[in-house]
């Protein structure tokens, strides 16, 4: 993975801040990484005795406890995996249901307060259609749902009380759903380990230095949006994990980037005209997967690369930042270091801004409205 930048300044007193920030400090990063290939071995084994037995597997959660999962198994899976408990929306259960019709499922339920209304709720419907043995939970010691695991003999995969959603894909919450649909989670771990490793160095070519800078520069000088960028629908899954990641760490104290994605070129024939030629409130970061395709593919793959050329040249002419992610390939290897790269990055953002990175307080101003309401009723 490399980096480009334009029309940023590097700030020396930053980056100097970011060399004294050593990842192993922080919970999630020495999680995963020590995760470790025994446990490695045991989620893969019993996720692949569970897609022996069933058609399906229904992985019940939301917001970052989830999307890295889905953005793994959609983008790299064979074996069907499919998501919900996400919203309060009836529709989105019905079709579900009907998704699941006539198949053998087994469920992920994953909620580390183990008590969001969506993923309980969503559980409480589709409950029914597992058998127990293929029924598997994942929440922290003694929650609720855990309890609930316990009581009707489900099997718990536990999840470390130190690990937040949009920090666990790399543990039991998303290597089961990973294993399951086959994608190699051996090279996934390794894949995020290396990039630990490589982001914890202190030289000033550090791309997670140079993405943060970016980011915290454009706040500096008045940007207040960004726009994750991409010319290959296969980033489509990634691009609300780097969104939803960056709203709930980094939007809090009056402060952050309002993240957005755009896929391109179909977005070119949307956002792409207030990029050009709207407010200019945002910082582009476009994320390219180095792929090339035989005969026909040939001559997308060209045009398709002109054209972001195109965009870049275009884009530059107008002066606000602009940061190129390219990845040496797309599979899921290079996934994982991209969501690593994102995560490390929301640490040096998180500790430039002086926020807390790890909570998303925010979260509970609808929530307790919602709640005090449905016990009134
Ligand atoms: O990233 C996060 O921490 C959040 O988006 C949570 O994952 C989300 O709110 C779901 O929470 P829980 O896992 O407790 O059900």
């Amino acid at each position: 993975m490399k980096i480009n930048s334009y029309n940023i300044k590097n700030n020396a007193k930053i980056i100097k801040k970011f060399k004294n920030i050593d990842l192993f400090d922080y919970d999630f990063v020495k999680l995963i990484y020590g995760y470790g290939e025994n446990n490695l071995k045991k989620i893969s084994s019993l996720a692949k005795e569970v897609a022996g037995r069933t058609d399906l597997l229904l992985v019940i959660g939301v917001g970052g406890s989830v999307l890295g999962t889905r953005a793994f198994t959609k983008s790299f899976g064979k074996k069907q995996v499919e998501y919900i408990g996400y919203n309060f929306d009836w529709q989105t259960i019905t079709q579900m249901k009907e998704v699941i019709k006539g198949k053998n499922i087994a469920l992920h339920v994953v909620s580390k307060s183990g008590k969001t209304l969506e993923t309980i709720m969503a559980f409480d419907i589709f409950e029914k259609y597992a058998k127990k043995e293929n029924i598997f939970v994942t929440s922290v010691e003694e929650s609720p749902l855990w309890q609930r695991a316990k009581e009707k003999g489900y099997s718990i995969l536990p999840m470390d009380k130190n690990l937040g959603g949009r920090f666990s894909t790399m543990s039991n919450v998303g290597f089961f759903a990973m294993a399951y649909s086959g994608i190699a989670v051996k090279e996934v771990y390794h894949s995020a380990c290396n990039m630990i490793e490589r982001l914890n160095d202190k030289n000033d070519d550090n791309i997670a230095f140079l993405y943060a800078n970016a980011r915290l520069f454009a706040e500096k000088t008045g940007k207040t949006n960004e726009i994750i960028t991409s010319f290959t629908k296969s980033t489509e899954y990634f691009m609300p994990v780097a969104v939803q990641l960056f709203a709930e760490s980094l939007g809090k104290s009056g402060k952050g980037l309002l993240p957005s994605y755009c896929i391109y070129s179909e977005g070119l024939h949307s956002l792409g005209q207030f990029v050009q030629e709207g407010r200019a409130c945002f910082m582009e970061t476009s994320i390219t997967p180095n792929v090339s395709h035989k005969k026909e593919g040939e001559k997308f793959d060209y045009v398709n690369r002109v054209a972001r050329e195109a965009v870049v040249e275009a884009h530059r002419k107008r002066g606000f930042p602009i940061v190129e992610i390219t990845l040496d390939n797309w599979s899921c290897q290079s996934l994982a270091e991209l969501l690593i790269f994102f995560q490390v990055t929301t640490i040096f953002c998180g500790e430039g801004m002086k926020i807390n990175f790890l909570n998303q307080n925010g979260v509970e101003g609808y929530k307790n409205i919602m709640l005090k309401k449905l016990s009134e009723k």
